[in-house]
């Protein structure tokens, strides 16, 4: 791997070999999301507590002080809307010169496999990797499953993400599903899990980062499930604890609930 390659990726997953990736990248086919009405203020609180941002170009420009920034990993997929006829039928729609110029990290793509649009968004994919791999970006690609939540078994995810690997992706973003231990054997390149809609109870969340964790993922971009929670920093402090300290179910609950209950303080910021 080459420096840059090298070094782009290492800002990502961090030194324990983990990585808590916050999206706000909902918009660019839902439009503006429950609680990501203003990405800016959504995340100024969450920011200390992330490794890096999912986000379009539009958000970045618009909403992420460049000054203060996280490393960035750049949606740069889409074309379509949740009112459009197939949210899988997407494109690229931003280039290398471009993310080059936002000094991104990553950019991230999403397939759809078995969709009417596999080949295309599979053969973007191979494309957005040749480009990548000229200048050192990763591509992380995401395993859509468009309006078909129900899709997301083991035996499905573990294809896509074998297939986004074999096209040269260098982390893939796939659902937690039972089972999840068979996706992680499958796929040669770090998995991190995404939520999905925000599920009922923040233990749930606990429970399922910390089962992905112990089989194999490295992490997780999670995007609903915290900045749509009534307590988004203990939300995210919470699950940084899982990911990065190792922190069972129950501890992260404990975080939870006291950083809730204003009884923790606010974690020192660097520098
Ligand atoms: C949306 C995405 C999101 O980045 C991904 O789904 C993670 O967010 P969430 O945890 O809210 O599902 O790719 O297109």
């Amino acid at each position: 791997m080459d420096w840059g390659m090298k070094n782009r990726m290492a800002q990502l997953i961090q030194s324990d070999g983990r990585c808590l990736f916050l999206p706000i990248d909902h918009g660019y086919f839902q439009g503006p999301t429950r609680k990501l009405e203003k990405p800016g203020e959504t995340i100024k609180p969450l920011l200390p507590y992330c490794d890096a941002i999912f986000v379009t170009r539009g958000v970045l420009r618009s909403s992420v002080e460049p000054d203060s920034a996280k490393p960035t990993i750049l949606r740069v997929s889409g074309g379509t809307s949740m009112v459009g006829k197939d949210l899988a039928n997407e494109g690229i729609t931003t280039s290398m010169e471009e993310a080059i110029r936002l000094n991104v990290n990553a950019v991230g793509i999403s397939i759809f496999v078995g969709s009417d649009y596999e080949r295309e968004s599979l053969l973007n994919l191979s494309k957005l990797v040749d480009e990548g791999e000229k200048y050192g970006i990763p591509v992380m690609a995401v395993t859509a499953v468009g309006k078909e939540l129900e899709k997301r078994d083991a035996r499905y995810l573990a294809l896509c993400c074998r297939i986004a690997a074999e096209l040269g992706a260098r982390v893939v973003k796939t659902y937690w599903c039972e089972g999840f231990e068979k996706i992680t054997a499958g796929c040669p390149v770090p998995v991190v899990m995404a939520g999905g809609p925000q599920v009922d109870t923040e233990r749930q969340v606990f429970d399922f980062v910390h089962d992905g964790i112990q089989k194999g993922a490295v992490g997780v971009n999670l995007g609903r499930n915290v900045w749509q929670n009534d307590f988004p920093v203990a939300m995210i402090r919470a699950l940084r604890a899982i990911i990065h300290e190792n922190a069972t179910p129950n501890e992260a609950q404990e975080i939870y609930d006291s950083i809730k209950g204003g009884k923790r303080k606010s974690a020192k910021k660097k520098g």
